[in-house]
């Protein structure tokens, strides 16, 4: 077969059960390319506690120099006990922004679907979950996460430590069109959550919002919610949400949140997308939202899922390949209607396949659905 296009995908595997669930999306990933007469090379590079024991940083230069001769990157996922006693700046979480701030992936895309046959495994009621297909764009490099930080002792004898929150013009207006040009090829509405009736950034979040969308979306329908509402009402009414954009650490906490509608926070992936390059794909990182799961990490249990569909939005954002990113979510769409479950997807009398076999089950589904086409 010809090869048609060759592939370099950076692949940070981390910690805990991040070097599992990568392995099958690293399998799904190869094996649709394959299908596909395309060549994929992926290369492994350390990042988080992996990356400190073996080289004393969480993001050492050689993962940034892997990642940037890359055409996406995918990751697992970072951190763990072991690591938490290290400085702040030295710890896994630091190399995952500081890799977010390299890549410059301004846009953290995070679908959220409750799909038919997950319906019955979250334990919201079915009439209020089904159905849900909400689209959150969380602002990823800025805000309090990337402010100046401080701690020091002050006249007390205690100490004082500050997160300095802050947001630009063009850091909101770029994040907010990436949610815009989404609701127009979905359902025409917009979402912004922000705490507007406190927070400067906030103040400044909503009037950014407001003008950008109706200067160059006119076509998209904005509303605006305070976070803490919207927080209650995404379990209440979640059909209600078609793109929602919010800023980083907003993000962070309701899209955790969300996760109880899908069934799992082990199915839910993310992109996170930078700047546009000359053929239209974006620079991307790719992984799933769950973190390292200490608890359960190799014992062959965690959910694979959330990585192999983190590899179908790469399919699509950054290798242009839209075709077959519908195939790998037909296949996990399959694989979750033939049954096939990990233990966070079961209830208590239900068998349950490990990571191994979930990928291997969606893998099996990949080939059924290309062969029906
Ligand atoms: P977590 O997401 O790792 O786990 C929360 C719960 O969800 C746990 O009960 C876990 O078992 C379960 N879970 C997570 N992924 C799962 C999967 N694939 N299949 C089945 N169940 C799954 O969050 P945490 O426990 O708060 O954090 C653990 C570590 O991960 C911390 O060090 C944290 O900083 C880090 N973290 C990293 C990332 C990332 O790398 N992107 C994201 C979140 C947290
Ligand atoms: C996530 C994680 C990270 C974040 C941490 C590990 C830095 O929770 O990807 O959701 O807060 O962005
Ligand atoms: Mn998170």
């Amino acid at each position: 077969m010809n090869v048609r296009r060759a592939f370099r995908v950076a692949v940070l595997a981390g910690d805990g059960v991040g070097p599992e669930v990568t392995r099958e999306a690293v399998h799904v990933l190869s094996e649709v390319l394959h299908a596909a007469g395309h060549a994929v090379e992926c290369t492994e590079a350390l990042i988080g506690g992996a990356a400190i024991d073996a080289t004393g940083e969480p993001f050492p230069p050689a993962t940034r120099e892997a990642v940037r001769h890359a055409d996406a990157v995918l990751l697992g996922a970072v951190g763990g006990a072991k690591w938490n006693t290290q400085p702040p700046t030295l710890r896994p979480e630091a190399g995952l922004l500081a890799l977010r701030k390299a890549l410059g992936t301004f846009a953290n895309l995070r679908p959220v679907r409750t799909l038919p046959a997950m319906v019955d495994a979250t334990p919201l009621r079915p009439e209020i979950v089904r159905d849900t297909d909400i689209l959150f764009v969380r602002e990823l490099t800025g805000g309090a996460y990337f402010g100046a930080k401080s701690r020091v002792a002050d006249a007390t004898g205690g100490e004082v430590a500050t997160d300095d929150w802050r947001y630009t013009t063009a850091e909101i207006e770029r994040v907010v069109r990436i949610a815009g040009s989404l609701a127009r090829v979905r359902r025409g509405h917009v979402t912004s959550v922000d705490k507007a009736n406190v927070l400067a950034t906030s103040q400044l979040w909503r009037d950014v919002t407001t003008r950008v969308l109706r200067e160059e979306f006119a076509d998209v329908t904005l509303v605006h919610a305070y976070v803490d509402a919207f927080a209650m009402q995404l379990l209440r009414e979640p059909r209600a949400y078609d793109v929602v954009v919010t800023e980083n650490l907003f993000g962070d906490i309701l899209t955790d949140e969300a996760a109880v509608l899908a069934g799992s926070i082990g199915l839910l992936p993310s992109a996170s997308l930078g700047a546009e390059r000359a053929d239209g794909t974006r620079v991307g990182l790719y992984e799933p939202i769950h973190g390292s799961a200490p608890d359960i990490a190799g014992r062959d249990i965690a959910n694979p899922i959330g990585a192999i569909a983190s590899v179908g939005l790469m399919l699509r954002y950054s290798l242009g390949l839209p075709a077959l990113a519908d195939e790998v979510d037909a296949a996990v769409q399959a694989a979750l209607a033939s049954r096939a479950r990990t233990r966070d997807l079961v209830t208590a009398d239900e068998v349950s396949l490990g990571t191994r076999a979930m990928g291997a089950a969606v893998r099996a589904c990949v080939g059924a659905v290309a062969l029906e086409r």
